[in-house]
């Protein structure tokens, strides 16, 4: 069955059927981690919406906005072979009315991390996919644990806001040297490829660490920074952060139980994020 495409709010009504449905919200630029997003979808009801939309919002000045990779025939193509159903590809003008005055805050947690890099990109990612769920009206919607503090984000938003969606992470696909498959991993020459390297490598250096006897955060911070000053010229750090998953707020060396390694990096003119979820020794 050929997958439909609904160019904006109107024709997304006529698309969507009734019965339980699942969301993948994208921007586009389809990659294998899509493809495991969409499995899941499928997996998980008979009706699944793919959402391809750019979301200015969530771009600060100088970011990558206008030259982020637009690639829709590609990715029609992936979403015709997954077995997508619909397709929701707004403009700007059909999501956005210019006197628009409301969104979505994402409070403190949406400050600190990626947040402090990158300030206001929560607020703008959480009132588009705010907006996603309210006119999709999906019964679930699946998101990359990739993007680890989005994630987070979004499980508060519904939590705290009462949105009626499921949500449900992925795991990161990775390539087979360990690069976190992303979108924004087309930019990269080969050179700046090999220096990204750095980043999956260093955060196995902290889940072995993790893995070891008498692991503490300080000490599994510590090897990752190691594996990052040692062996990356050319890759300007943002941030290596050892957090709390639920919160994002970084963990003492009393944490016990879960948290998440998180690294962000430019790479050449490429801004690249990874994250590993680790378990501190409960002992
Ligand atoms: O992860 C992304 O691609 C975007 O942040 C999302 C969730 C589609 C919102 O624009």
């Amino acid at each position: 069955m050929d997958v439909v495409v609904a160019h904006n709010r109107a024709e997304l009504v006529k698309a969507r059927g009734e019965g339980r449905l699942a969301l993948v919200p994208t921007m586009g630029a389809l990659h294998e981690g899509h493809r495991s997003l969409i499995r899941t979808a499928r997996r998980l009801a008979p009706q699944v919406v793919v959402s391809i939309f750019v979301n200015p919002l969530q771009f600060g000045p100088g970011e990558d906005y206008s030259r982020y990779p637009r690639t829709f025939d590609a990715d029609l193509e992936v979403c015709e072979a997954e077995g997508v159903g619909v397709v929701f590809a707004p403009a700007v003008e059909d999501m956005y009315h210019p006197d628009r005055q409301v969104g979505v805050s994402a409070g403190e947690m949406g400050t600190i991390v990626e947040g402090a890099v990158r300030p206001g990109h929560f607020d703008g990612m959480l009132t588009v996919v705010l907006k996603l769920f309210n006119l999709v009206r999906p019964d679930v919607a699946v998101f990359g644990q990739k993007d680890a503090q989005q994630l987070a984000l979004i499980r508060r938003m519904v939590a705290d806001l009462d949105v009626p969606v499921e949500v449900v992470g992925e795991p990161t696909v990775r390539e087979p040297d360990g690069l976190a498959l992303s979108s924004r991993n087309r930019y990269l020459s080969a050179g700046d490829r090999v220096t990204a390297l750095a980043l999956s490598r260093a955060l196995r250096a902290g889940q072995e660490q993790a893995a070891l006897p008498g692991a503490t955060p300080t000490l599994i911070r510590g090897a990752a920074r190691t594996v990052l000053d040692a062996g990356a010229p050319g890759l300007a750090l943002d941030y290596l952060a050892l957090v709390d998953p639920a919160t994002f707020a970084e963990v003492g060396d009393d944490h016990r139980g879960e948290a998440v390694l998180a690294v962000a990096a430019r790479v050449g003119g490429t801004r690249l994020i990874d994250n590993v979820m680790l378990e501190l020794d409960p002992s």
